[in-house]
């Protein structure tokens, strides 16, 4: 066979089979973030479906329909039971309820964009929840893989990572490391560089990055973003 031919097949072999590692991924909040992420997950070529309070309403069929490539809304925990990897998309307030809702998450990588916030005054912006987001979700699912990741750009950079006009940096904390392989994967599909900054015991510095960026909204810059490079 030509190179051609050769080039030709593989790409005919991977439009039938899809990528090597295709997953379902559950995408649980239909908002600001999963609206953003769904739809480049599911260009990468792994099956989304959307886990929403009102998954039958216009709104999050017509995200459904922006997102294609198979993609489908549920609830929440039929979206969480059939998936390999699940973003929760959430308010913080509601998150704990919502994981505790979602059934068995053992085995499962549970990617956690959140930035838990307490607003003072004087434009005060703190961190709410001890030790951090993401070690709270862990302790509340102990058979899953936490990572941290996502919770340290806006969405419209979620949206177009290009509008950025430079690479941008996803820092991505968690104990498992397979997991945060296949985390890194989808950062880089979204347009994204990923950085492994160690341990989910690092999760609080890093939605202390969130922390630090939600409070230079109030400084009038509402789209930095960081970039870590390192040599
Ligand atoms: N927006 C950003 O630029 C950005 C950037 C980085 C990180 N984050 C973080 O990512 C998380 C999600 O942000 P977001 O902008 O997607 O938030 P959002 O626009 O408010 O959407 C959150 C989604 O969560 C679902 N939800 C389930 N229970 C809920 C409840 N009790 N109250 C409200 N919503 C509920 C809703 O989807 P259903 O109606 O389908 O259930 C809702 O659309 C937040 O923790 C935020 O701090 C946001």
């Amino acid at each position: 066979m030509t190179k051609r031919g050769i080039g030709f097949a593989i790409v005919c072999t991977f439009l039938m089979l899809g990528p090597a590692n295709a997953d379902t991924i559950a995408v649980i909040g239909t908002g600001g973030v999963g609206s953003a992420l769904g739809p480049h997950f599911a260009a990468a070529g792994h099956t989304v479906v959307y886990g929403s309070r009102s998954p039958e309403t216009s709104e999050v069929q017509a995200l459904v329909k922006e997102t294609g490539h198979g993609a489908t809304a549920t609830t929440q925990a039929t979206a969480a039971k059939n998936a390999d990897i699940i973003l929760l998309a959430l308010p913080w307030a509601p998150t704990k309820a919502i994981v505790e809702g979602l059934g068995d998450l053992d085995g499962k990588i549970i990617i956690d964009p959140i930035n838990a916030l307490a607003f003072g005054p004087e434009k005060s912006v703190g961190l709410a929840a001890t030790p951090s987001a993401a070690e709270l979700i862990q302790a509340w699912a102990p058979g899953a893989h936490v990572i941290k990741a996502f919770n340290t750009l806006t969405r419209a950079f979620m949206v177009d990572s290009t509008a950025a006009g430079g690479p941008i940096t996803i820092p991505l904390a968690g104990n498992n490391a397979e997991a945060k392989a296949r985390v890194a994967a989808l950062v880089e599909a979204v347009g994204l560089v990923p950085l492994d900054v160690g341990l989910l015991d690092h999760a609080r510095a890093v939605e202390a990055m969130g922390q630090l960026y939600v409070a230079q909204g109030y400084q009038g810059r509402t789209r930095y973003e960081f970039q870590l490079r390192p040599r």
